[in-house]
């Protein structure tokens, strides 16, 4: 019933800018957006409020977890049960802990499902690592995102300076390249390009020119 409901894919690697450009090509699409890294992350903290490490050996208990996790998004705010856990996914350490539950294949499982369940009207626009070569296969259009580590890691600093949180781009660097080695290394779902996708290097350009690309490439394939 879903099948004729349009699909944007936004892939990429961590702090590629995919989720600002994703949310910014919903909006002016009046679309859906799904954050499915934010996904990742509450299932992480899920598992540590339920005193289970992220390992396999609590695989099954974790993917039990995720299957009906009391997950809810609401005008930019991520709730877990009735907390408001929308800053406390974005530290470093939650996109490592997410990293880890995302390479267990049962938790990957357990949360198609809940992934599907956002392809409402108008249309979804939908961010993440495998959008575009595991959960919508069929969308209309794929982009994948990407920038240089350096542009990525100088990025994430200055957010994090403005938030008032000091740290070294060196740092940043290393942990953003070990997520993207994990994340394109592990056996289910791996991090890649759909064969059909298209490719964005957003190094040299701004925010709005890649929302503009994306829009632009959205333009030329109306109508489906
Ligand atoms: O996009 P993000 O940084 O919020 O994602 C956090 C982690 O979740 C990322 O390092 C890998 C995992 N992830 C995934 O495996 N598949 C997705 N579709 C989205 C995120």
């Amino acid at each position: 019933a879903t099948r004729h409901i349009p699909v944007i894919c936004v892939d990429g690697p961590t702090a590629s800018g995919k989720g600002t450009v994703a949310v910014a090509v919903a909006a002016r699409l009046g679309y859906h957006f799904l954050d499915s890294g934010a996904m990742y992350r509450v299932t992480a903290l899920a598992a540590s409020r339920a005193g289970l490490a992220i390992d396999t050996a609590h695989e099954a208990a974790i993917a039990t977890l995720a299957q009906t996790l009391p997950v809810r998004f609401e005008g930019g705010k991520v709730w877990l049960a009735g907390d408001d856990v929308t800053e406390q996914i974005r530290t470093e350490e939650a996109g490592m802990n997410a990293s880890r539950v995302s390479a267990l294949p049962s938790v990957r499982t357990a949360l198609v499902a809940l992934q599907h369940s956002f392809r409402r009207l108008p249309g979804l626009v939908a961010d993440g690592r495998d959008m575009g070569t595991v959960i919508f296969p069929q969308a209309s259009l794929k982009v994948y995102l990407t920038a240089s580590a350096a542009c990525r890691a100088e990025r994430r600093h200055k957010q994090l300076i403005s938030k008032g949180i000091s740290t070294t781009i060196d740092s940043l660097r290393a942990d953003l390249e070990a997520r993207d080695a994990r994340d394109s290394s592990r056996s289910v779902s791996p991090l890649k390009p759909a064969q059909d996708a298209l490719l964005l290097d957003n190094s040299e350009i701004s925010i709005t020119q890649s929302v503009d690309q994306v829009l632009a490439w959205w333009e030329g394939r109306q109508p489906f």
